[in-house]
């Protein structure tokens, strides 16, 4: 072969390389950018046009808006207000050039690229296609090479934990407690069985239900949500995910995880919406410390009465200790009820086997007072039950006790499961 045979082809091999390259690297950058060039930037004259009804109803029916790093700086007066921080950065207060309140969470900059951007595609594109009066409203985003933030509606009255365990949530009632459970309820079942594509959320805690002005309360963060298709019943998690307390039992596991998690979490929360306190408290007496098992051992005494007394701030008899609204202090036989129901609804929602644990919709149902709620089977058992030291004349007794309590879950929970 001549020396002008091999140069021509070394220089037609390099090209070809040259060429797989450059089109692999515009693939990536494309992948990087995809979702956010595909929207235009709104200016701040084009908001400040729009009156807030406008507004809101424009966001309603098309896609997030984008915004610049510099019109960030500018809503948020060069992020002097800080509202908070959690596992992916920081939330700042904000208004829009139309007078409109919102909370713009800015990304780490130290966390891994690529965590970054799988939070932004997975919120950009979950939130800003849902819309249910019980979920945050996503209203924009910002995405270049500076600043990735997500801008959202401000909720007035910020987390549900700082507002029930801080002094404003002292005076809200035993009622006023429910239609906070009832709210996130929705949102959540709205997630899983009404908008277009199941969302699990993953996260579902106290910190990520917000409430606003009205109190009602809004689903936040979809961050760590993973779009669904309907059809598949499980999907497995490559990394752990939620808060502990809050996560359910599959989470650690790292397999089969579905919506039934969120289901778990929810219990959780309800049990500390109950309580009007963490469900663990390392400053609470030994036998208090955890919550959910106080709880069902005061159902199961009769004297979940305790809990009104101590969810409405006071000690029982001493009615003038907090504020109460009207409906509570006329009728406290209701809340009594009230809160039997919202505990037997947790008791449900955190059995250890998802299964065992009822769909949003008939969490809803039942907390609604729409549906009757069966007698609960304890979730904490193998919290609770007492060692039994090993002999061998019980040990056929043990084993068919065993075998009867299992029957009596199947059916009860087949019960919820199926109304
Ligand atoms: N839309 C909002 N309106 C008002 N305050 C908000 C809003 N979003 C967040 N905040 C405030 O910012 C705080 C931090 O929120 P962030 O979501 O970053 O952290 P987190 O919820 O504690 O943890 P996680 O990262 O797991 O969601 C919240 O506790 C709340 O006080
Ligand atoms: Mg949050």
């Amino acid at each position: 072969m001549s020396h002008a045979a091999v140069a021509i082809g070394t220089i037609v091999f390099v090209i070809i390389v040259a060429a797989i390259i450059v089109c692999a690297y515009r693939r990536a950058e494309a992948c990087a950018g995809g979702v956010a060039s595909s929207y235009a930037v709104v200016s701040d004259q084009q908001i400040r046009h729009a009156t807030i009804e406008k507004f809101l109803l424009e966001i309603r029916h098309d896609k997030p808006f984008r915004f610049t790093s510099l019109q960030l700086a500018g809503f948020t007066r060069n992020y002097t207000t800080r509202l908070g921080a959690g596992g992916f950065g920081t939330v700042y207060k904000g208004v829009l050039p139309n007078g409109l309140p919102v909370a713009v969470k800015v990304f780490d900059r130290s966390l891994a690229q690529r965590s970054q951007e799988e939070q932004f595609m997975a919120e950009v594109g979950t939130i800003g296609r849902t819309y249910h009066v019980n979920l945050v409203r996503l209203f924009g985003f910002c995405f270049d090479d500076v600043v990735r933030a997500l801008v959202y509606e401000y909720m007035d009255n910020g987390a549900l934990d700082a507002y029930l365990l801080g002094g404003q949530g002292r005076g809200v009632g035993v009622p006023a407690l429910r239609d906070i459970a009832v709210g996130v309820a929705r949102g959540i079942r709205y997630l899983h069985e009404e908008c277009q594509q199941k969302i699990v959320h993953y996260d579902i805690k106290p910190g990520n239900v917000l409430l606003d002005g009205a109190l009602t309360p809004k689903v936040a963060d979809f961050g760590l949500a993973r779009l669904v298709n309907r059809a598949d019943t499980h999907v497995s998690v490559s990394c752990v995910r939620g808060t502990p307390g809050f996560a359910a039992p599959e989470m650690w596991m790292l397999s089969g995880v579905t919506e039934k998690c969120d289901v778990y979490s929810f219990g959780m929360l309800l049990l500390e919406i109950v309580g009007r306190r963490r469900n663990f408290d390392e400053a609470a007496p030994e036998s208090q410390q955890w919550f959910p098992t106080l709880a069902w051992t005061k159902y199961e005494t009769g004297e979940l009465v305790d809990l009104v007394a101590s969810s409405s701030g006071e000690e029982a008899g001493d009615a003038a200790a907090a504020p109460r609204d009207d409906e509570q202090e006329h009728e406290p036989r209701r809340d009594e009820e009230i809160v039997e129901r919202m505990c037997k609804v947790a008791f449900w929602c955190v059995q250890q086997q998802p299964e065992a644990r009822p769909p949003m919709g008939a969490v809803v149902k039942m907390l609604e007072g729409e549906m009757s709620v069966a007698a609960p089977v304890n979730p904490f058992q193998h919290l609770m039950a007492t060692p039994v030291t090993a002999n061998p004349w019980t040990t056929t007794m043990t084993g068919s006790a065993d075998a009867v309590s299992a029957t009596a879950i199947s059916e009860t929970s087949n019960e919820i499961v199926s109304l």
